[in-house]
């Protein structure tokens, strides 16, 4: 089946609210797991989330480092007013909504750990993902993307959705269905990062999910 892109930021006041409402604990709680596998035990430096939507990702990293910094952004206005609404005054000082779209016109700054989930399948051009994180990361920096794989048909992705998001709302059935149809082969993954010529490992860790990690060499 052919990549069929869906729209690229989200805007829509209603489906933010869907998807800031759903429950992503178990898929956010395995990738912020597998970011911090590779910081070590006391990491004290400053991350960056690329396309942190309403921030659970981030709020969850910095809480378990709290020496730690991140930068959590998104193109989406209306996904970081959710963010700002729903972060916790604890992480108020720590975790810094950024708003900006990719590509970048110029580099933040240098990032020690770079992370993002789900975010790959939204880019008409994904080598923006892999410049942006080329642009931002700190030589040894780590990086750690999750996102969702295309899968083979059509029915196999409506199965998906049934599987996963059945007591979801119509809008987050919606998004999930549109985003399998966005997203990346494992082979399209791998093209992608020896084009960008990164190093970095691609594994298949469920039905659904893509794990790329790797280190800036
Ligand atoms: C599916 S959400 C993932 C949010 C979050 N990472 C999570 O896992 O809960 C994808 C996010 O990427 C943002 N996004 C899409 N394209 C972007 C771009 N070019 N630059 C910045 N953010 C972008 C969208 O607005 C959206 O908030």
């Amino acid at each position: 089946m052919d990549r069929k892109l869906e729209p690229e930021l989200m805007e829509d006041p209603e489906q933010v609210k869907a998807y800031a409402e759903a429950d992503f604990s178990e898929s956010h709680h395995y990738f912020v797991t597998q970011v911090c596998h590779d910081v070590g035990l006391d990491f004290s430096g400053k991350a960056l989330d690329l396309g942190c939507g309403p921030g659970d990702i981030s709020f969850r990293f910095a809480r378990k480092f709290p020496k730690c910094r991140v930068d959590a952004l998104d193109g989406s206005r209306a996904m970081l007013k959710y963010g700002e609404n729903l972060i916790p005054n604890t992480l108020l000082k720590r975790v810094n909504f950024v708003h900006a779209k990719l590509p970048l016109p110029s580099p933040l700054e240098s990032y020690d750990v770079i992370f993002s989930n789900s975010l790959l399948h939204h880019l008409p051009d994904p080598q923006v993902l892999w410049n942006t994180i080329k642009q931002c990361v700190r030589e040894g920096g780590n990086i750690t993307v999750m996102d969702l794989l295309r899968p083979v048909n059509e029915e196999t992705a409506q199965k998906l959705v049934e599987k996963y998001a059945n007591d979801e709302s119509d809008i987050l059935k919606h998004d999930f269905y549109h985003s399998l149809l966005a997203a990346f082969t494992l082979d399209e993954i791998n093209f992608q990062l020896a084009m960008a010529e990164l190093n970095f490992e691609v594994q298949q860790v469920s039905d659904r999910h893509v794990l790329i990690k790797g280190r800036m060499t």
